[in-house]
């Protein structure tokens, strides 16, 4: 007995030296309550554990699901430069070795079109959805499970740790939007194409560019030179103005697919046009051309709607605009016509439906296209007039929210923001985040709301710093309204979330309003 004792006594003293380590080590856990997630997701479970990106880690996805390989390489991009790790990808046949990434398309369909379920355990990372879309959509969340500085984009120290969780997501909104004005003041492709990275990073699926306005006008129309040539060559303050060749719109338009996002094109119509009647003397009623107009006054010009030579213009417009946005969606503007008399506005816009109809596109307007008839498709974009809004609803039109007073990205947070308009009132971030789609507009209810949009029109923003100091952080909270559930919301909870975002918003180089409402954690 006594021998037995001695010979196992090193194994014991083994396991008690083990025992002792284990116990003593502290456990490897984060907490993911720490961490900010924005959209707040569905369903978040801890599990209690890590995992480590390493040197070895890969992205996998199955061969068959090759539409996965975009946002496998998104993800790879997004990792590479700040671990200095080769994250190769490969088909999941390739048996992993180490922790790795697994993107699959599984057949849930409870997720929807966006909608993914991401698993983390200590071994692996498992990302399914239903559609590439989705898996876009969980990459977003990944990052933001990882620490700010994955966004710099040179080699960063480790580690790379993320909490072990069961995460379920989906938007509440189908349509979650920006709308940038070219128009006032000009934005070139990169300063668009940052816009939609940031974006993406908050689940956004919409970017509507309003590429036309009195002081500007923003596409290349083959047919129609001059639009640019004479209506680009200026903006808000007498500016060069610009605008965007055919090719670079549909760079445009690849790099935010890229993003699964969708440009909605906007031509302003009938009003806002003034841009086109200071390029073409044909245009205009009197057959004279008008000067070029660098102000700020709105609600003056009109399209001639009795010359057939006006419709025409109109459907080589829409046609050549078509043609190069692969979304479903043309928006026709329509709103502050001042100058159109209401007998004409309303057979105009009838028929501006129809044009748009024949090049299969679907119709979004401003509020006030809800008093004409609506064609079966067509969305009203709410901003101003509520009555509007219920008129467009009886209708059978879905509504877009944009409520100037909560939305408008342009209103200044306070009476001290320099820049930015206060037509509407103040917007701070609170008044931005604070309210509920659902409750809105009396009358109307979820069901009759395809989303939210938020525009950010230009008169007094004319440079990427500019543009980023007002559109930050307010857009990030419309981003959450449109994804996240009402019950999931309240203020008190986003705004600790929000300060967590400002080292990742920094890392990514944004400009954000620091407002004192918010406990920045930098
Ligand atoms: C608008 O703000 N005129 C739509």
């Amino acid at each position: 007995m006594k021998s037995l004792f001695y010979k196992i006594l090193p194994a014991i003293s083994l396991l008690l030296i083990l025992a002792l380590t284990m116990a003593l080590k502290p456990k490897k856990t984060i907490n993911l309550n720490n961490i900010s997630l924005i959209p707040r997701p569905v369903s978040v479970i801890n599990t209690g554990n890590i995992f480590s990106f390493t040197y070895s880690t890969g992205i996998f996805y199955a061969a068959k699901d090759n539409s996965l390989k975009k946002p496998a390489l998104f993800l790879a991009h997004l990792l590479r430069p700040s671990t200095g790790y080769p994250f190769p990808i490969l088909p999941d046949e390739k048996a992993p070795h180490g922790n790795s990434i697994f993107l699959t398309l599984s057949e849930n369909t409870s997720l929807g079109d966006e909608g993914y379920e991401l698993t983390v355990t200590r071994k692996r990372i498992i990302l399914s959805a239903n559609k590439p879309a989705g898996v876009f959509r969980g990459i977003q969340t990944l990052r933001q499970l990882l620490p700010a500085r994955i966004e710099e984009r040179f080699l960063q120290q480790g580690p790379w740790n993320i909490p072990t969780t069961k995460i379920v997501d989906y938007p509440s909104y189908a349509y979650r939007g920006a709308m940038l004005d070219v128009a006032r003041h000009f934005f070139g492709v990169k300063t668009v194409e940052k816009y939609i990275d940031l974006m993406a990073l908050y689940k956004l699926n919409i970017l509507h560019l309003h590429l036309s306005d009195d002081q500007g006008w923003r596409i290349e129309i083959k047919s129609w030179p001059d639009l640019t040539k004479i209506g680009g060559s200026t903006e808000v303050g007498g500016g060069k103005g610009g605008y965007f060749t055919q090719e670079q719109f549909k760079e445009l338009v690849r790099y935010a697919a890229d993003r699964y996002i969708t440009i909605v094109p906007e031509i302003d119509m009938p009003g806002h046009i003034h841009a086109a009647l200071a390029s073409y003397a044909k245009l205009n009623c009197d057959n004279k051309r008008k000067k070029l107009f660098t102000g700020k006054d709105v609600g003056f010009s009109t399209l001639c709607t009795h010359k057939t030579i006006t419709y025409q213009f109109i459907n080589d417009v829409v046609g050549e605009i078509a043609a190069i946005s692969p979304g479903p969606w043309f928006h026709i503007g329509g709103d502050e016509s001042h100058a159109t008399p209401k007998k004409d506005y309303l057979p105009f816009i009838e028929k501006l439906q129809g044009i748009v109809a024949a090049h299969h596109k679907k119709v979004i307007g401003w509020d006030e296209i809800a008093q004409t008839p609506l064609k079966k498709g067509t969305m009203v974009q709410y901003w101003a007039n509520t009555k509007n809004v219920r008129t467009a609803v009886k209708k059978g039109a879905k509504v877009i929210l944009s409520p100037a007073g909560r939305c408008y990205l342009d209103m200044k947070y306070d009476t001290a923001t320099k820049l930015g308009l206060h037509w509407a009132g103040y917007v701070n971030v609170k008044k931005a985040y604070n309210w509920s789609p659902d409750t809105l507009v009396p009358g109307i209810t979820k069901k009759d709301i395809a989303g939210i949009e938020s525009p950010l029109w230009t008169e007094t923003v004319t440079n990427l710093q500019e543009l980023e100091y007002m559109v930050f952080p307010r857009l990030i909270g419309h981003a959450e309204i449109g994804w996240t559930p009402q019950d999931l919301r309240n203020w008190s909870d986003y705004r600790q979330r929000l300060g967590k975002q400002a080292a990742r918003l920094d890392d990514l180089g944004v400009n954000f309003y620091r407002s004192k409402m918010i406990p920045w954690q930098e």
